[in-house]
């Protein structure tokens, strides 16, 4: 039977990260605070790139992937970007308030075959959320051949994980695509999407990146994977995060159903050889 009970949280502590979007730490109680527990065990085996369903108590549930998986101390961070009722609610909270999460759910990045690799990484938006967690690991671990970040934001406005992506150019090359509006001066910064970059950072692999990760807007995702197997990337070396509406995170409910798979169970990481199949034509 699956536990679809939330366990307590704490919001800790939380900062404005881009238009709408917030980037916020939460403690799980739960196990924290009771010996005979195991829920801090559970939440201590989250891999990078899974995903939790934040309750807020009396509106609903939503799921949003780790920016920082569980430390020992049940500590964990997402970046959420306000939508509707869950992410309005959460937004009106204060620090040390208590709320619900359930998880961690579905299939993470799979880090033991990219490590030590030449590892391209491209986000847009606050599609940079499920990646940080992966550039923040390869880049403590010093675990890769070479470690290449694109990222892509509408408006300077617009640009989320700001510290993160500073932190990261101290030591693997980042560039922050603009899409529209004036540049900041930033020498990492330039006009144009992703796409634009990529003959660009494609040179700069000598041979083709032996693993790209990619995570944003789906059609931004499926146009780079094109464009990639295009240029000689295998299909089978390209790994999407994809997003799709849920419910119950845990396979019962069908609502993230894609052709024969649950996005919750299945993914929400897929190798893109893998999910093209279950894709509609049109997509
Ligand atoms: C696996 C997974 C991981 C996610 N990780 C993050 C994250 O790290 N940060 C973050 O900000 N968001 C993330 N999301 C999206 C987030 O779950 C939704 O924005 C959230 O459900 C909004 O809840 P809400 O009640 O505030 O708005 P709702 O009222 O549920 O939605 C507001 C609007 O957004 C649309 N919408 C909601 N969910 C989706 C969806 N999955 N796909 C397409 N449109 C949708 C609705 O149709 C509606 O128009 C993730 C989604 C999934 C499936
Ligand atoms: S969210 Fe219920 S089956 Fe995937």
């Amino acid at each position: 039977m699956h536990n679809l009970t939330p366990s307590a949280i704490e919001l800790v502590d939380f900062y404005d990260d881009g238009e709408q979007a917030r980037h916020f730490q939460f403690r799980l109680l739960d196990g924290v605070q009771s010996a005979s527990s195991n829920v801090l065990a559970d939440w201590q085996t989250a891999q990078i790139g899974q995903f939790f369903m934040l309750n807020v108590p009396g509106v609903g549930e939503a799921p949003f992937t780790f920016t920082q998986v569980p430390d020992a101390q049940g500590h964990f961070r997402a970046l959420v970007r306000q939508m509707g009722a869950v992410t309005t609610a959460l937004f009106g909270l204060q620090s040390g308030q208590i709320l619900g999460a359930r998880g961690p759910y579905g299939v993470g990045w799979p880090m033991t075959e990219i490590s030590g690799k030449r590892i391209l990484v491209v986000g847009g938006g606050c599609g940079l959320a499920p990646l940080v967690g992966v550039v923040d690991h390869l880049v403590e671990q010093q675990n890769y051949t070479q470690l290449t970040v694109v990222y892509g934001a509408r408006s300077q406005q617009a640009k989320m994980l700001n510290p993160e992506r500073e932190r990261w150019q101290q030591y693997i090359p980042v560039f922050n695509m603009i899409e529209n509006g004036d540049l900041n001066g930033d020498e990492n910064e330039y006009h144009g999407r992703p796409i634009d970059m990529m003959p660009t950072v494609l040179d700069s692999f000598g041979e083709l990146p032996d693993v790209v990760l990619l995570a944003g807007p789906q059609v931004m995702m499926f146009g780079m994977a094109d464009y990639l197997v295009a240029s000689g990337v295998y299909n089978h070396a390209i790994y999407l995060s994809i997003e799709r509406r849920m419910h119950c995170g845990l396979g019962t409910c069908g609502h993230c159903y894609l052709k024969h798979k649950y996005v919750c169970t299945n993914g929400p990481t897929f190798r893109w050889d893998v999910l093209q199949p279950y894709l509609p034509e049109d997509h």
